[in-house]
């Protein structure tokens, strides 16, 4: 299969490196970056933000978002974004799904978006149970935008960032499995031994819906950038 795998210190030389990964697909003419959130691609953020890349031709497409969150809740994917990376290093355009659109319209514009814009280098972060944007264990492979129900791990694992857990969204809308697997260019990211599981399984395991990120087995050049916890069950 199509993975290369770096074993990093820690998260701050997983950004290095994931940074020189973006700077040379920027270099070679790369125009639609695929962005995730989570804590993950904090410390890619920051070095992009450190760097003198100019991303004012270049366009972002975001992989998901919380289903009744405006972009300007502080939790909403959007904020994150803003606060995390486009405030700073701005783009000629940043999509991101509107959490309190239509969900058909919304699905539909989406879907547009990403065959107005093919992804040209997409970043990915891990769910503890493997799933990859908000695709869930379940998921079918053949889906694009979708809004999905977040399971119980997931609301749980993502608790942390909002006051209670009742606070947390139950929905979201995401882009598919099918969309992510036409990115050229995937890296994925994982730190900590949370991850680790998740890492052996996507690499190693049956590909199965069970285990969304066994779809990138399917694509011929996903780098992942783990630290020495998130690599311990290679
Ligand atoms: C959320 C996001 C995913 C992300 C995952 C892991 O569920 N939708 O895109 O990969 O969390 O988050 P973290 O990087 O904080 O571990």
């Amino acid at each position: 299969n199509g993975f290369q795998v770096f074993v990093v210190e820690d998260e701050h030389e997983g950004g290095k490196v994931a940074f020189e990964l973006v700077q040379a697909a920027y270099a070679q003419g790369a125009q639609v970056f695929g962005l995730a959130t989570g804590s993950t691609p904090e410390t890619l953020y920051e070095e992009l933000k450190a760097s003198n890349l100019d991303f004012s031709d270049r366009v972002s497409v975001n992989l998901d978002e919380y289903v009744g969150l405006s972009g300007d809740h502080p939790q909403s994917y959007r904020y994150f974004m803003e606060e995390k990376l486009f405030n700073e290093k701005p783009f000629k355009q940043n999509f991101v799904p509107n959490g309190l659109a239509d969900e058909e319209a919304e699905i539909q514009r989406y879907n547009q978006v990403l065959q107005d814009y093919p992804i040209d280098l997409q970043i990915l972060g891990i769910g503890t149970n493997a799933h990859i944007a908000f695709n869930e264990p379940g998921t079918s492979f053949e889906a694009k935008t979708h809004k999905v129900k977040l399971t119980e791990a997931t609301i749980e694992a993502n608790k942390r960032f909002f006051d209670a857990e009742e606070d947390v969204p139950r929905y979201a809308y995401s882009m598919g499995i099918a969309s992510i697997l036409e990115a050229d260019q995937i890296i994925l990211l994982a730190y900590g031994p949370k991850k680790a599981q998740a890492i052996r399984d996507m690499i190693h395991a049956d590909k199965t819906e069970q285990i969304p990120a066994t779809a990138l087995q399917d694509h011929a050049n996903v780098t992942v950038v783990v630290d020495q916890a998130a690599a311990e069950k290679l």
